[in-house]
């Protein structure tokens, strides 16, 4: 295929604005997928994504498109909408020459537009906006197209009005992607260069990577090597995604397709990783980051014997995602279990539904965490107010864009619910890694008549110590039974106590429903007690059943 026809784009829109929506038209138009109902955003694979409606892993269709007599290949590379995976979009976008940037004609821009946009906009992209959505009765294209001017400096000629749904416009949507987008810029005579810009596991036939190959070729049997490991491969399959594998000889510079080398598991071809032959080494392109877990939780079992198959459950997931980061963990209160590193709360979520869902697993999942580096000097001492506001610019008489320094934490817990329920749902957010800062965080102890628990022990920033600690004193006295004396619940820092809740005395006189005294139904209620107090932990002289732990760890 002649490289001046063929056009590498993808598209990026803020989550529920209509980019599965538009894939599965531009899919439909170029006769890739039949036209019915059942096969509704094909591009979404995995079921969690269907449920959700979301996209999780981006997928890839290679179209045919006859555009004034001449046959032009688009390759249309599906990107994932939320935040938490932005790096994966970034690799997307690197892949490609230009973006459709979906809007929503009656949200107009939201937080992850402007994200995306900018993904779009450093890596030099042609962006093509498409105001989706026209058909609802309070659709406000003109608007919209006075929030691009303004926010992203594109003339509103530019913009296309269409909707998704009913297939309006789409036609000029293609159009658009063949006359406005340059293809790429790549050499059949160059040395053999391909970006990985996704990757997933297959049972039978190992590691399957969505490469873009930016010059040369590649065939079966080919000596490949990964830039990031070094290791080298044999080629044993390769082709395109029309959305589904059609095997081919070999693939071309400009081409975007698949590759299968033998590769064990995804850290092999991780996602922005170069592929060159191994007789000719080239230089990696520009760009690769390791994926980094931003927000850690402890996985344990519902019960401890369920812990092989919430291992294998684990260890089969994580085959797939090479971003997720798993340690082996134990709590005294859970047992044996896990620490595993998300890239974000939505990616900490899906994934734990995923294990529910595609491997009937149960799980407890503790308040996620995220990580912090210790410095131990007077630097702590640094007053640090926990926001700091960046900027903030108009996007029209309605919306207004603020940019905040945030500590991660403040984020992970319930920001973001916080913010949505305060704006009426209104308000959208994202967020960027800006790297560590110095903050007042202090270890918080939980004492139970005076023995500290270490399995409660928490970091908090000083300024939120006292509620922390309220609440967790508050939910343990709610979840551990009265016993023969009383119980003092407190948060301390050092040796300051700063919150406490008591749990009043109470006899709990077991055989005082036995009238009379038949010894056999005496000794059943003690054995009854006996085992109750297995499930007990003992700290100090107190008994604290399992659930307690569960309640204060487990997320809200
Ligand atoms: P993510 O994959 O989560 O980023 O979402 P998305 O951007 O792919 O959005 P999706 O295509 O799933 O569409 C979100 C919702 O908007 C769905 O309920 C669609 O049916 C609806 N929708 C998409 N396009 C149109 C349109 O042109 N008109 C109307 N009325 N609804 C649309």
């Amino acid at each position: 295929f002649p490289v001046d026809r063929i056009r590498n784009f993808c598209i990026i829109a803020h989550i529920d604005h209509g980019k599965s929506t538009l894939a599965d038209r531009l899919l439909e138009m170029t006769g890739a997928i039949a036209k019915t109902e059942k096969n509704k955003q094909v591009l979404d694979k995995l079921q969690v994504e269907r449920e959700r409606g979301i996209t999780v892993k981006a997928q890839t269709a290679s179209l045919f498109y006859n555009h004034q007599g001449q046959q032009y290949l688009l390759n249309l590379i599906d990107t994932p909408g939320h935040v938490d995976f932005s790096y994966e979009v970034s690799r997307s976008i690197s892949a490609c020459q230009g973006v459709l940037l979906i809007i929503d004609a009656n949200q107009g821009i939201q937080a992850q537009t402007v994200a995306n946009f900018y993904l779009a906009f450093e890596a030099q992209l042609s962006i093509i906006p498409v105001i989706n959505k026209i058909d609802l009765k309070n659709a406000d294209p003109e608007t919209v197209e006075s929030q691009i001017e303004k926010v992203f400096d594109i003339p509103r000629e530019e913009c296309i009005r269409i909707s998704a749904k009913l297939g309006t416009n789409v036609e000029q949507v293609l159009q658009a992607v063949v006359n406005r987008i340059p293809p790429p810029m790549a050499h059949i005579n160059d040395p053999f260069k391909a970006l990985v810009f996704d990757s997933n596991f297959d049972h039978y036939r190992g590691v399957v990577a969505n490469i873009a190959v930016f010059g040369g070729r590649v065939k079966k049997g080919d000596k490949i090597v990964s830039a990031h490991l070094g290791k080298t491969y044999e080629v044993n399959e390769l082709g395109l995604l029309r959305p589904d594998e059609h095997p081919t000889q070999k693939l071309f510079a400009g081409q975007v397709g698949y590759i299968i080398a033998g590769m064990k598991d995804v850290k092999e071809a991780q996602i922005g990783d170069t592929l060159y032959l191994q007789q000719q080494p080239v230089e990696a392109l520009p760009g690769f980051k390791p994926a980094k877990a931003m927000v850690f939780a402890g996985m344990y079992p519902m019960d401890q014997s369920e812990y092989p198959g919430l291992r294998s459950a684990i260890e089969r997931l994580t085959l797939n995602d090479s971003s997720v980061t798993v340690q082996r963990d134990s709590s005294l209160a859970l047992g044996a279990g896990w620490r595993l590193g998300f890239l974000g709360l939505l990616h900490m979520e899906v994934f734990n539904q995923r294990l529910e869902q595609e491997y009937n697993a149960s799980v407890i999942v503790t308040a996620p965490t995220v990580p912090y580096k210790a410095v131990l000097s007077s630097a702590k001492l640094i007053k640090n107010r926990r926001a700091t506001q960046k900027n903030m610019v108009y996007i029209d008489d309605h919306r207004v864009m603020m940019k905040y320094l945030f500590p991660l934490n403040e984020i992970v817990v319930d920001f973001y619910d916080l913010l949505k329920s305060l704006s009426s749902g209104y308000a959208s957010f994202d967020y960027e890694n800006a790297g560590y800062q110095a903050a007042d965080l202090i270890k918080m102890d939980i004492l139970l008549n005076g023995q500290p628990v270490e399995e409660l022990t928490t970091i908090v920033h000083r300024d939120r110590a006292y509620s922390t600690g309220k609440a967790m004193c508050e939910k343990l006295q709610d979840s551990i039974p009265r016993q023969m004396f009383e119980i003092a619940v407190q948060a301390a820092i050092g040796s300051k106590v700063i919150a406490r809740e008591t749990i009043k005395a109470y006899r709990k006189n077991v055989l005082a429903k036995c009238y009379g005294g038949d010894i056999t139904r005496k000794m059943k209620l003690l054995k009854k007690q006996a085992e109750g107090k297995k499930k007990m932990r003992r700290i100090g002289n107190v008994e604290v059943p399992k659930d307690a732990f569960i309640n204060v760890l487990k997320r809200k």
